[in-house]
Order: C-alpha cells, then sequence, then structure tokens
C-alpha cells in the first residue's frame, strides 16, 4: 500500500547521479601524465582491476571516472563543503560475478549512505549511474 510505504520511509531520503565522459580523454590523460593521473583518481584496487583488463584497460578507467561523478551528484548535497571530497573517496571494487560496488570513505561521508551503482562501456564513451539512500 503506497500510504504504508511513504510512512515507513519518511525519514529516508534517496537521490540519484549520473556521468558519462568520452573513453578517448582519459586515455590522453592517462597517457599525458600516468603515475600523477591514476594516483589522484584511482585508488589501488582501482587501478588493479583496470590494468587486468589490458586492450580494454581504457574503458574501465572511463567507467570508474564516470561512476565517482555520479556518486558526487547523489551525495553532494550531503557535504558541508563539496572539496572535501578526494577521487580517492569512492571507490568502486567489482564482486565475484563482476558487479560494481562502492565504498565511501567514512571519515569524511558522516552518514551512513547506502550507495548502488552501475555501469556501462563501449569504445567511445563510458556512463555510470548511482543511487544514494540515507536515513535524514
Ligand atoms: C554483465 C553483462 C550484463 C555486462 O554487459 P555488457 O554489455 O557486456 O557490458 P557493459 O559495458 O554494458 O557493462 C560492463 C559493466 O557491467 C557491470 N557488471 C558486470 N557484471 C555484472 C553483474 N553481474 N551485475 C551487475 N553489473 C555487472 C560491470 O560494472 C562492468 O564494467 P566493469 O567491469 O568496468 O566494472 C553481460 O556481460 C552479461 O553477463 N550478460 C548476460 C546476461 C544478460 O544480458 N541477459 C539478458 C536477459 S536478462
Amino acid at each position: 500500500m503506497p500510504y504504508a510505504l511513504y510512512k515507513g520511509d519518511k525519514n529516508m531520503k534517496i537521490t540519484c547521479g549520473t556521468d558519462i565522459i568520452e573513453v578517448e580523454r582519459i586515455k590522453k590523460a592517462i597517457e599525458k601524465n600516468k603515475e600523477k593521473f591514476l594516483n589522484e583518481i584511482y585508488t589501488k584496487k582501482e587501478i588493479q582491476y583496470c590494468e587486468a583488463k589490458k586492450v580494454k584497460k581504457y574503458e574501465h578507467y572511463a567507467a570508474r571516472f564516470a561512476a565517482k561523478e555520479a556518486i558526487f551528484k547523489a551525495i553532494s548535497n550531503t557535504l558541508k563543503n563539496k572539496y572535501d571530497l578526494t577521487w580517492k573517496d569512492a571507490e568502486i571494487l567489482n564482486n565475484e560475478e563482476g558487479r560494481p560496488y562502492v565504498i565511501l570513505n567514512k571519515e569524511k561521508i558522516k552518514k551512513d549512505i547506502q550507495i548502488e551503482i552501475s555501469l556501462s562501456h563501449i569504445k567511445e564513451y563510458a556512463i555510470a549511474n548511482s543511487i544514494a539512500k540515507w536515513e535524514n
């Protein structure tokens, strides 16, 4: 019953975020300044995952870049200062089935936020969607 659902969830906040990026843009950024760019944007585990993909690695890097942007869009209204967050404060990992999930830096993001993400990529573009849910 819709009313019952609303009643139970009235303090629950749900937001979404999305982002799309050209794979070539990420490829160029990596080729220009590999170590600096990778270490600023990606965690060690994210780099390991993408590098293991060999030929398609730039698609995977681009998808993770888009995911971080999409997550930021979903949670930005919970932050006092958006510049407090860095790229590595949201880590994108994959479970044994390949499904992506997110680890947020709890030191910086105080609210208990649950994030769902979905990624897709082709040669030219990578896209990410995120949904954030927390108790208000
Ligand atoms: C997993 C699958 C859906 C990926 O689709 P794809 O078109 O090959 O590739 P996309 O670029 O759209 O998506 C790749 C991303 O899907 C995500 N993904 C992989 N496995 C996943 C899973 N089990 N659940 C959710 N997301 C998954 C990953 O984030 C992956 O990117 P990443 O490796 O960089 O993290 C596909 O390989 C598959 O297994 N299909 C079979 C099932 C199916 O399509 N059935 C259709 C009828 S229901």
